[in-house]
């Protein structure tokens, strides 16, 4: 049989033949992710204003220590500095589960190194940057962060029932709902979503096995979670602003700039 040898193509950094708007996508990405991690990095650094009434900021999500009801402890540790708030200590552990996300990491790939920046464009290095060395061996940590991203889920729904129950002059607590149950309660479903049509969460609960037949908990489970994840990019997307927005509404309620609407 004979082969016809193909001459290797390579491309200049951002030459293509390409002539929709390929850019766009990467720039949106590149915009989008650097305004939450500005955002996320300046609201967790306030330690104040992240709760009003029953509602608690995701950002501060357990509530490690604080001078309201949603704390834990009601003092700092004497040992923690001054300058280090709640969220500092509890961020890191949603923020990596994101951070190495399978979705996040080919958007970010893609938007801020280049790599390539879009199917059939020229990238700026011709060596392969792969996840099997250091640094981006890495990445495989994700796996162990879905747990604590599971911890995180049951707090969340936890401060969604919360939300219900409004304080009294008394003292005492009252069965209610305000615009903010709802903007936490949506914020919690679309957190939910997110993790449970995570990869790895796909793997854990079936995907692992050869078959499923004569497993129906497990079949379940696993198509439950395959079908979130085939939307994956859709749920990484609409949690991230949420959980921004379930903070500003909080901090803005806080701060006397909005005022919750109370349904009942
Ligand atoms: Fe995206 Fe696990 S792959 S959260």
């Amino acid at each position: 049989m004979s082969t016809t040898p193909l001459p290797v193509l390579t491309r200049g950094f951002g030459s293509t033949r390409r002539t929709d708007a390929w850019w766009i996508r990467p720039a949106i990405i590149v915009v989008l992710l650097s305004a939450f991690l500005a955002y996320a990095q300046w609201a967790a650094m306030q330690g104040d204003h992240y709760s009003y009434g029953p509602y608690l900021s995701p950002f501060y999500s357990p509530l490690i220590w604080g001078a309201n009801a949603h704390a834990w402890f009601a003092t700092r540790p004497s040992w923690i500095p001054l300058w280090f708030s709640p969220a500092m200590v509890i961020l890191p552990f949603p923020g990596l589960f994101r951070v190495t996300c399978y979705y996040y990491r080919g958007a970010y790939y893609r938007s801020f190194w280049a790599d390539p920046p879009a199917c059939a464009v020229g990238e700026p290095r011709s060596s392969y940057w792969g996840e099997n060395s250091f640094p981006l061996i890495l990445q495989n940590i994700h796996r162990y962060f879905l747990y604590a991203a599971l911890v995180f889920v049951v707090i969340l729904w936890h401060d969604v029932y919360d939300a219900f129950w409004f304080p009294a002059a008394d003292g005492t607590t009252h069965f209610g709902m305000g615009l903010g149950t709802i903007v936490l309660a949506v914020n919690t479903t679309l957190l939910t979503g997110y993790t449970l049509g995570c990869h790895s969460f796909r793997h854990v609960v079936g995907g692992h096995l050869d078959a499923l037949a004569g497993r129906p908990v497990r079949r379940a489970a696993y198509e439950c979670a395959s079908c979130l994840n085939r939307k994956h990019m859709y749920w990484a997307w609409c949690s991230l602003l949420s959980v921004a927005f379930a903070d500003i509404y909080v901090r803005l309620c806080s701060m006397g700039v909005w005022t919750d609407w109370r349904i009942f």
